[in-house]
């Protein structure tokens, strides 16, 4: 049954292909990560680390969007990290995560990266 051989190396082949091909492209990703030319939606990006990241991505050339309740801390991270656009918003009510998806499509459409950082 040389014919039956020939199929089952022929999927052998084609599985491994796939999965490699996988493989290579979330390494390609994990390892070169492009933090340049995001527009990135950053969940509590006014204070603590996800004003860190807001600082590391705005440097690597990334348009950053901070979200918080408190517009005077977000205030204060756009003096600190000029260019910051910011939003406010309390994440942990429904309707203005609604809110905030519908404002993000319509303000921002070239948005490709959400970065939910705010614990709730
Ligand atoms: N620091 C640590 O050692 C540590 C360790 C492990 C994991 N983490 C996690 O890492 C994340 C950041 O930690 P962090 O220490 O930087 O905390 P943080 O300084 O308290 O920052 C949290 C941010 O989230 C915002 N936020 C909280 N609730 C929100 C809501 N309902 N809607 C919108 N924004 C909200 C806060 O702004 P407003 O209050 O103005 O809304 C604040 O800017 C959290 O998820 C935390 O659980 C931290």
């Amino acid at each position: 049954m040389r014919w039956r051989r020939a199929l089952v190396n022929y999927l052998i082949q084609s599985v491994s292909a796939m999965l490699a091909g996988r493989l290579a492209s979330s390494l390609t990703f994990v390892l070169f990560m492009n933090l340049a030319n995001n527009t990135v939606l950053l969940t509590g990006g006014a204070t603590g680390i996800g004003l860190a990241f807001a600082e590391r991505l705005h440097a690597a050339g990334s348009q950053v969007i901070a979200v918080g309740r408190r517009a005077d801390k977000l205030r204060e991270a756009q003096q600190r990290v000029p260019g910051l656009l910011t939003h406010v918003a309390d994440l942990a009510q429904p309707a203005a995560r609604v809110a905030l998806a519908v404002w993000v499509q319509r303000e921002h459409p070239r948005l490709n990266v959400l970065f939910n950082n705010a614990g709730i």
